[in-house]
């Protein structure tokens, strides 16, 4: 295996430096040496280092001066130190200055090699993170606002949605709930030659008839009981704009005949009047339910469908968009972070790989929640699966078959989590000694 992590040996013994390095190589990092202080700077001012070893005792320039030199050129370059057992203070001075950590001589190669894979994973976490969040910063240059997405499926979407928005061609948009179709609607608006026009969104679902109808047309003074006004329906409200018809599914086939009408004649009257008014809107459907089946069953008029679905667009459901879940999870936690004023910064690999394998029967929407939720109870810059439990797989199967060797293995993995990583303290806690620790993890690492 080679790893993308490169490590330079600061050591004045030649033996020393020599077997270090052989040790990293047999584990597939690269190691390069140098014999002192100088060589090192040398050596770093023509590449970099993911992380320095560094013997603290050297004539000449110590690890220490080293350390502070390096550290001004070279911050994000991670060091340990190397020192016996009677210069500790200089191992505590040096990890206040900025070194990761130190190692104690002798020390068994074992111990030296999962300190290193702990390092490198924490600089992989990093990188990730970072790669989000570069991620983040090209979406917001490219003008679709707040709407993240980067997977194959939503840029399709998005460049349908770009060649579309001129037209003004009606546009149905279909798809499972809390896939962000009143999003894409705003975005569609925005996009098209009505961005300054309004947009005028209203909900066909859950209202009866005919509040409906009075909602849409507007209706004269006294054209029923309690119409002790006249006023505007939202057809005429989205003159020069945009009308979103939210759950279009859900009106009844007798004023799907009437808004048939208005879509063709761009004119309409008010409910009680005899006016005819006129507006001129683009018409953006959207729906969660199948359309096609609802015409099957007679629930929807063929014609009306037609008439809506000039343009079709379907949002993908979460679970088909891989390569957005992550990248949605980092920006709800970036904003709810800042909305909190709480530093979250990031996602483990656990977290993530947790959201992965989550069905999102609740798509963006119940990921934007689980986010929030998660922010809440965060105790710790990166989310993890602690922040997480609530989405565990499912349990219903009940309790799963294990060999005795998985479960150690599992066991071990959460004690150390509760340790922070800290061998010495888990070892403590699982009651083994240090170094049958060490073995354990080597064994499970090589699994
Ligand atoms: N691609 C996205 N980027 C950022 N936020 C999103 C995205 N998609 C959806 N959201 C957010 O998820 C929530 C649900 O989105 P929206 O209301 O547009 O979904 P919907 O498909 O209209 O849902 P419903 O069917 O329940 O009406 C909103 O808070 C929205 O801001
Ligand atoms: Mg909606």
């Amino acid at each position: 295996m080679t790893r993308d992590f490169r490590i330079l040996v600061v050591d004045d013994e030649l033996a020393m430096r020599e077997s270090l390095a052989g040790w990293l190589h047999k584990e597939g990092y690269a190691a390069d040496c140098a014999a002192g202080g100088a060589e090192a700077l040398e050596l770093l001012g023509g590449r970099t280092y993911d992380l320095l070893l560094v013997d603290i005792k050297m004539p000449g320039m110590d690890g220490l001066e080293l350390l502070r030199k390096m550290k001004e050129t070279h911050p994000q370059t991670l060091v340990v130190i190397i020192t016996a057992y009677g210069s500790i203070e200089s191992a505590v001075q040096a990890m206040k200055q900025g070194a990761q950590d130190y190692l104690l001589k002798p020390f068994d190669p074992e111990e030296l090699i999962l300190l290193i894979a702990k390092l490198a994973r924490q600089r992989e976490l990093i990188r990730e993170n970072q790669a989000l969040k570069e991620r983040l910063r090209e979406q917001e240059r490219t003008g679709w606002g707040d709407l993240v997405a980067d997977s194959k499926a939503m840029r399709a979407v998005m460049r349908l949605v770009e060649e579309v928005a001129a037209s003004d061609s009606p546009v149905l948009i279909t798809g499972e709930t809390g896939t962000g179709k009143e999003m894409v609607a705003r975005a569609l608006h925005a996009a098209s030659q009505r961005a300054y026009g309004p947009f005028v969104p209203i909900n066909c679902g859950g209202q009866n008839e005919s509040l409906l109808e009075s909602e849409l047309f507007g209706h004269e003074r006294g054209a029923f009981t309690g119409a002790v006004q006249a006023r505007r329906g939202r057809l005429e409200m989205a003159d020069g704009g945009t009308l979103f018809l939210d759950e279009v599914g859900e009106i009844p086939p007798k004023m799907q005949v009437d808004l048939l009408r208005v879509l063709e004649e761009k004119a309409f009257t008010r409910l009680g009047g005899s006016q005819t008014v006129h507006s001129d809107f683009r018409l953006v459907s959207a729906t969660h339910r199948d359309l096609a089946a609802l015409v099957r069953a007679g629930e929807v008029r063929q014609d009306f469908f037609y008439r809506i679905n000039v343009i079709a667009v379907r949002l993908p459901p979460l679970r088909e968009r891989d390569d957005d879940i992550g990248l949605l999870a980092q920006y709800f936690l970036l904003r709810y972070g800042r909305e909190t004023g709480k530093t979250v910064e990031g996602l483990t690999p656990e977290a993530l790989r947790i959201l992965n394998a989550y069905a999102w029967p609740g798509n963006v929407r119940e990921l934007k929640n689980v986010m929030e939720r998660a922010v809440v109870i965060a105790r710790q810059p990166l989310i993890g699966k602690n922040e997480l439990t609530f989405l565990q797989p499912d349990q219903e199967s009940g309790p799963e078959l294990i060999s005795l060797e998985e479960m150690e293995r599992r066991h071990i993995q959460r004690v150390l989590e509760a340790e922070e990583g800290n061998i010495t303290h888990a070892a403590q806690v699982l009651g083994i000694d240090r170094r049958t620790l060490t073995r354990k993890l080597r064994r499970q690492e090589a699994k």
